[in-house]
């Protein structure tokens, strides 16, 4: 009789069978536990860039690739991007429900009194140049944040988990707005308690001494919703290496700065940036179909930016959200932006093309949102510095979920060894023309 609550693998050079427990999720696909397959195989699963691997167990974020689905703790990405706000998603990730009012009040107040950093932190930005990339500054600045709070370092203490958590989310903020304007020769501005998040963000960013600043509703309703449509994504790769991190009990502040770093690469959050660099490349519509023929040659490099998932096989909720502020935010700014018509030409083109269609490579969170950051008035090198500011709230949501999983053991995979059999070593004297004769042809 099938047991449902198993999966048989056989060896077919063997014929032996090895049963191993299927484990059902709350919702969506269940998953085969592999953690005695080496046991009782002698042999590794292997699933390089973890396409078919479940890495954890979550109750955070979902997403159905297929049906376009992101959903966090039950709530879609389309309900909390209408109706709530940054502070309340950020509370809903962290603690796992919608807060009371009470709660959110009380929550609200606690970010935002953790908003300054020390004074000392300012000196760290004067070691950089001034035109050192924003990201570079900011993996720097977060991993130092570890050196200054000794007394929240202890992630088996709840308390010291939460003030760590808190100081985090509140302090992102004040340091991507301390990035930015060191790159431009302003002064710090220090955060306000009487603004909101996004408030605060922006004046800490756009304000100067020199006169008073009045924040745009309009732009920091944009901004809010940018942050929440950032805010977590599942067990994508920069969050699995803030997981990978905090799995060798890394202290919060190491483990976000090694999420900021693996966040920065171009095929992950620095799209952003990228996207909108194509897009000043590709220049007019009539040069589309160069840049399509060159993103389908194989032996180009270059790549669609802000194309193309590898869960979403259908179109990212958040970019149909983003495409939509888009519109809204430079109609509200009165600006045009004939980077924006370019970007829907561009899409409407790819959606249409078979390279595209068959791989199903729509647009993904990346493609609209730097247009609607360049209205606002970034520059483009700090789009992805944006994208870390907003998905601290996740990586942190997710550490804590993990450090406080009684299960928790350190991430440490296996592999496919490729390299050399044993061999004996090989004396200087005796090593001759052969080992520069290998050396030579693996250089080439
Ligand atoms: C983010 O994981 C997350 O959740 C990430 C993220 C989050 O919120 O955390 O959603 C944020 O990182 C969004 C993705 C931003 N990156 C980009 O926009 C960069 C451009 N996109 C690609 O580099 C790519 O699509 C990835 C990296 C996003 C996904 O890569 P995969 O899953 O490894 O896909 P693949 O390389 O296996 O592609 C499958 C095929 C290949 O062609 P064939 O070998 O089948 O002929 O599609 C092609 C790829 O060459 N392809 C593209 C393409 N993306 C995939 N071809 C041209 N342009 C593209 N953008």
């Amino acid at each position: 009789m099938a047991d449902s609550k198993t999966f048989t693998l056989t060896n077919d050079a063997t014929g032996e069978s090895f049963k191993f427990p299927v484990i059902e999720g709350s919702y969506g696909p269940d998953v085969i536990d592999m953690r005695k397959l080496y046991e009782s195989t002698n042999m590794f699963s292997y699933d390089p860039s973890f396409t078919s691997t479940a890495s954890c167990p979550s109750a955070i974020t979902f997403i159905d690739g297929e049906k376009g689905q992101l959903m966090h703790r039950g709530y879609s990405i389309e309900d909390l991007a209408g109706k709530s706000s940054f502070i309340e998603v950020a509370y809903l990730l962290l603690y796992g429900d919608l807060p009371s009012e009470k709660q959110l009040k009380e929550f609200s107040h606690n970010i935002t009194y953790h908003t300054m950093v020390h004074e000392q932190l300012q000196f760290f930005f004067r070691g950089f140049r001034r035109d050192a990339h924003p990201m570079a500054i900011m993996c720097g600045v977060v991993g130092a944040l570890s050196a200054f709070y000794h007394d929240s370092l202890d992630i088996h203490d709840l308390a010291q988990r939460e003030i760590s958590a808190h100081r985090l989310i509140a302090k992102l903020p004040t340091l991507a707005a301390m990035t930015y304007k060191y790159s431009i020769g302003q002064p710090f501005v220090y955060p306000r308690n009487d603004l909101s998040y996004a408030e605060n963000f922006l004046h800490m960013t756009f304000a100067v001494p020199a006169e008073p600043y009045k924040v745009n509703p309009v732009v920091a309703k944009a901004m809010d919703r940018i942050f929440i449509l950032h805010a977590d994504h599942e067990q994508n790769a920069s969050t699995s290496t803030v997981r990978q991190s905090g799995s060798s009990m890394a202290n919060p502040f190491a483990c976000i700065a090694a999420g900021i770093a693996s966040l920065w690469g171009a095929s992950h959050g620095g799209a952003n940036q990228e996207v909108l660099e194509m897009l000043a490349e590709i220049g007019h519509k009539d040069r589309i179909p160069e840049f399509l023929a060159r993103a389908k040659d194989k032996n180009d490099p270059f790549r669609l930016m802000g194309f193309g998932h590898r869960v979403y096989k259908n179109h990212d909720p958040r970019a149909a959200v983003l495409k939509e502020s888009c519109h809204e935010v430079l109609e509200d700014l009165g600006i045009e932006d004939p980077l924006l018509e370019l970007a829907m030409e561009l899409e409407k083109i790819a959606l249409q093309d078979e390279y595209f269609v068959s791989r199903k490579l729509f647009p993904n969170v990346d493609f609209y949102s730097g247009i609607i950051l360049k209205a606002i008035g970034f520059p483009t090198s700090m789009f992805t510095v944006l994208f870390a500011l907003a998905r601290t709230t996740g990586w942190v949501s997710q550490w804590k979920e993990m450090v406080e999983d009684p299960g928790m053991r350190i991430c440490r995979p296996r592999q496919l060894y490729t390299g050399a059999e044993p061999r004996p070593y090989v004396a200087l004297d005796k090593r001759g023309a052969s080992t520069e004769r290998k050396a030579s042809k693996s250089a080439a």
